[in-house]
């Protein structure tokens, strides 16, 4: 009884959370010329999996990531989570973008709690004390009052980042979010985020991470999909077996970097 429970939990564990199944996407100008972008590509999330994705830039990431958000509508194929299709934006997939995207009138807190507005039965006070944990997480205490406008690249990345975790969302979607920040500034979230992945109870289940920089997805990804450029297709796929965290000087590092540079090219 034993083994077949565990085997149960194997097979859980080895299947797709949310899937791009054959997805094409083009855009179209005023014109009428098309601008073919991602061609007849599928990939798995899997459960628990911290998945990195490298291209180059112009080649289609933020595209497939809107596309996997349910903010774009694929000129085919389609995307599932949990096997059902996907057709508009769901709490349970959140989205980071490359620019820290807040409302400057509201506080810290405020923006924080908009996220939960969208959460049936729960109070303001819920609200309040759901987000101000969400900052404390991510290294924001002191800061619940403050502006957008008052605060650094990386404070403001940090807010987006307790925005997209505090509706405990199954699927973390993530989009360049260092490529604006200072180099420092830009490891201490690195290496944040490796930390709050470390926390049992924590959502979300799994990550996507998209990004032209190569060393950063090896940093953090248990697996990395290589993008071809423009239209994007799947050049390959590296699994990175390293633990953390992962020193960027070792040779063991390199020699997955280059593994990934290699398909690149
Ligand atoms: N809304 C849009 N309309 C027309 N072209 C777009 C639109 N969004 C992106 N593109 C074009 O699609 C290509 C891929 O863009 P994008 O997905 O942002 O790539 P990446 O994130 O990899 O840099 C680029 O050539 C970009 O100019
Ligand atoms: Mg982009």
């Amino acid at each position: 009884m034993k083994t077949s429970a565990v085997a149960e939990e194997k097979e859980l564990d080895a299947s797709p959370i949310l899937q791009v199944v054959n997805v094409s996407h083009s855009f179209f100008t005023k014109k009428g010329a098309v601008l073919e972008v991602i061609r007849n590509m599928s990939l798995d999330l899997y459960y628990g999996e911290f998945l990195g994705v490298v291209g180059q830039s112009g080649s289609g990431k933020t595209t497939l990531l809107k596309i996997m958000a349910g903010l774009i509508k694929p000129t085919d194929g389609k995307v599932l989570y949990k096997g059902k299709a996907v057709n508009g934006p769901t709490p349970a997939i959140s989205l980071v973008f490359q620019e820290p995207v807040l409302f400057p009138w509201l506080t810290v807190l405020e923006n924080v709690m908009l996220a939960l507005k969208r959460v049936e039965n729960i109070s303001k006070e819920e609200m309040k004390i759901k987000a101000q944990s969400f900052l404390d997480m991510v290294g924001l205490s002191g800061f619940e009052n403050s502006y957008p406008g008052e605060l650094s690249g990386g404070m403001k990345q940090r807010v987006v980042l307790a925005r997209a975790l505090v509706t405990n969302p199954d699927v973390l979607l993530m989009d360049e979010p260092f490529s604006n920040l200072d180099p420092l500034t830009a490891v201490s979230l690195r290496r944040e985020i490796d930390l709050l992945r470390q926390h049992e109870t924590l959502p979300p289940s799994s990550v996507l991470l998209v990004s032209h920089n190569v060393e950063e997805i090896v940093e953090l990804s248990d697996r990395v999909l290589v993008l071809t450029s423009r239209p994007a297709q799947i050049a390959g796929e590296v699994k990175i077996d390293m633990g953390k965290p992962r020193d960027r000087r070792s040779p063991r590092f390199y020699e997955y970097v280059d593994a990934i540079f290699t398909l690149m090219s």
